[in-house]
């Protein structure tokens, strides 16, 4: 079977339409979402008419869970506070009901383990980062220990292409951009990036093939009309007014001039502030 495995749309049509066409072009016969279908961007509904009709497979991210109230948004940035406060605004109650009866974990028999944040934490699952080594660790060890016997876990939540491959108690990343063949005995975390909201000079959306026929994971990239996505947002109120002059390349090139001198994080707190 070959699986799409897609995350973080944060309500960007445009990115999940590209993103689902390119699906449908690889063969690919099931799509799992990783959750955040919705936040920072103005079509909700349109992203979760296109993964139903998809048949996706989807989790909930702590976006979903925000806007749905399900969870309070201590934490979130400011511009993010925002887009959920504009969310809930819009959001019909058939599209409340769907998000808020999203699993926080799932699996696709025994191929696959969905979350958005975590696997080897309970309770807050979809808040957890697995942003270091420590926590693919723990998480890798939780996947060993699932019921389901998969041996490959999807998470998203940090919109950051990875592979990971766990075996005997050693973690190497491989490179997002070749093939990847799995081996028996090892597990393999995957991270697809984002589909919507990317923080990188790379501005399309990415997602990955898992062909569990032939065992091997690829990652796929798909341009799209981010221009058209990003009007809408600015014309909701959603970004930031202050960044509005600076042109998208330039924008990307200085977040990620940040994230190398560490202060990313800081800096887009003080200007969504
Ligand atoms: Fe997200």
């Amino acid at each position: 079977m070959k699986i799409g495995i897609l995350s973080d749309i944060h309500a960007n049509r445009e990115a999940l339409e590209a993103t689902l066409a390119d699906m449908s072009g690889a063969g690919v016969e099931r799509v799992v979402c990783l959750g955040d279908v919705v936040g920072y961007n103005t079509d909700p509904s349109p992203c979760i008419a296109l993964l139903r009709a998809a048949g996706a497979v989807c989790v909930a991210g702590n976006h979903d869970r925000a806007v749905t109230r399900q969870i309070p948004t201590d934490g979130f940035s400011v511009r993010a506070i925002r887009a959920i406060a504009w969310t809930r605004k819009r959001l019909p109650p058939e599209d409340v009901a769907w998000l808020s009866a999203l699993p926080l974990k799932t699996s696709v028999g025994d191929q696959l383990v969905a979350v958005h944040g975590a696997l080897h934490v309970d309770r807050g699952c979809e808040l957890v980062r697995l942003n270091s080594e420590d926590r693919l660790r723990r998480t890798a060890q939780a996947l060993l220990a699932h019921p389901s016997g998969a041996r490959v876990c999807a998470y998203g939540h940090t919109h950051r292409l990875g592979i990971h491959e766990y075996r005997n108690g050693e973690l190497w990343e491989h490179d997002p951009d070749s093939e990847v063949a799995l081996r028996g005995g090892s597990c393999y975390l995957l991270n697809p990036g984002t589909v919507g909201e990317p923080r990188t000079e790379e501005r399309r959306a990415s997602w990955m093939l898992f062909d569990t026929g032939r065992r091997t994971v690829s990652v796929r990239r798909v341009a799209y009309d981010d221009r058209a996505a990003f009007e809408k947002t600015r014309r909701a109120g959603i970004e930031p007014r202050r960044l509005l002059a600076i042109p998208a390349p330039v924008r990307a090139a200085l977040q990620g001039g940040l994230r190398r001198m560490g202060i990313y994080e800081m800096v887009r707190r003080v200007i969504n502030s």
